[in-house]
């Protein structure tokens, strides 16, 4: 029988688990597919969407640095897609046009927001650290929960800047004034890659926050970064990614497959086990 083909393209990909989640679904399901990582320089993308158009590849998920590259190759971009200008997840649609959709909106409401107990969420005020390729994707999940205030930090100034450009409601905290304005904020979510398993961390203290703060890391590889073990000593509320990344992807299988794989402790042990 001849095997569908998914893969996952980025650079580098070698920390993925995507492999791990879409194989395991593929095999309780009884698809016949496979999926890979496949690690592509930028100038590759226009060659791998041309294998979706001649259906050499049925699916890809893209992730960083290319969820705003691979958008000129698309031929119609959908939804969340569209107004965060992210798309992370691409197949060929019924009339044969390669189609751009973003699953890491669905992924950030499902597995962070609607999982806090935070009361009234829409008057948090909501720190998000770092300004890169998911950043996008969790500011529109944010207002579209009605979030008033919301904040981004980031190293490089002009990537906050860009992204206030589409998104002009967020108000610039600049990298050096984290800790001094930090006494204000309900809810921080990271997004940067500080914190990642043999990674950098944070500069900053964050010893002035509030106690009843709520910590999100997008980070999932380790469970728990320096940021989370420092937060959980101070008896503050933490999230990992883990079920962030598990939600986008169910939402990519969905697309790809119309099914909705179940988000079980059987998945979770299976992706903790490679952690
Ligand atoms: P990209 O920026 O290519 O989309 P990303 O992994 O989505 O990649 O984003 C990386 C994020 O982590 C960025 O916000 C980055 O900050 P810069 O825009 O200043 O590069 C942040 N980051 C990575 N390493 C960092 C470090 N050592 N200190 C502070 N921020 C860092």
């Amino acid at each position: 029988m001849i095997k569908k083909k998914y893969a996952i393209i980025g650079k580098p990909l070698s920390h993925s688990l995507s492999p791990t989640l879409h194989n395991f679904w593929f095999q309780k399901y009884k698809i016949a597919a496979n999926y890979s990582l496949i690690e592509i320089e930028l100038n590759k993308i226009e060659d791998i969407i041309k294998k979706i158009k001649n259906k050499e590849l049925q699916g890809i998920n893209v992730t960083v640095p290319y969820k705003q590259a691979v958008i000129p190759f698309l031929d119609v971009v959908e939804n969340e897609a569209k107004e965060t200008q992210s798309v992370n997840t691409i197949n060929l649609n019924y009339e044969g046009k390669v189609v751009g959709n973003n699953t890491d909106v669905y992924g950030f409401e499902q597995g962070f927001i609607n999982k806090l107990n935070a009361s009234s969420i829409e008057e948090n005020k909501v720190l998000i650290l770092g300004a890169g390729g998911v950043s996008p994707s969790v500011i529109y999940a944010l207002a579209r929960k009605r979030i008033k205030q919301i904040f981004i930090s980031n190293r490089t100034l002009r990537k906050a800047e860009d992204i206030k450009k589409k998104f002009p409601f967020i108000e610039i905290i600049e990298w050096e004034d984290v800790d001094a304005k930090i006494e204000n904020i309900d809810m921080i979510i990271n997004t940067t890659s500080l914190g990642l398993k043999g990674g950098a961390n944070f500069k900053q203290e964050f010893h002035k926050t509030k106690s009843n703060l709520v910590y999100c890391d997008v980070i999932y590889n380790p469970t728990e970064t320096m940021m989370i073990k420092k937060f959980k000593k101070n008896k503050i509320q933490t999230h990992n990614g883990l079920e962030m990344f598990m939600y986008q992807a169910q939402k990519s299988f969905y697309l790809w497959n119309a099914i909705k794989p179940e988000i079980n402790k059987e998945i979770e042990k299976t992706i903790m086990m490679k952690l």
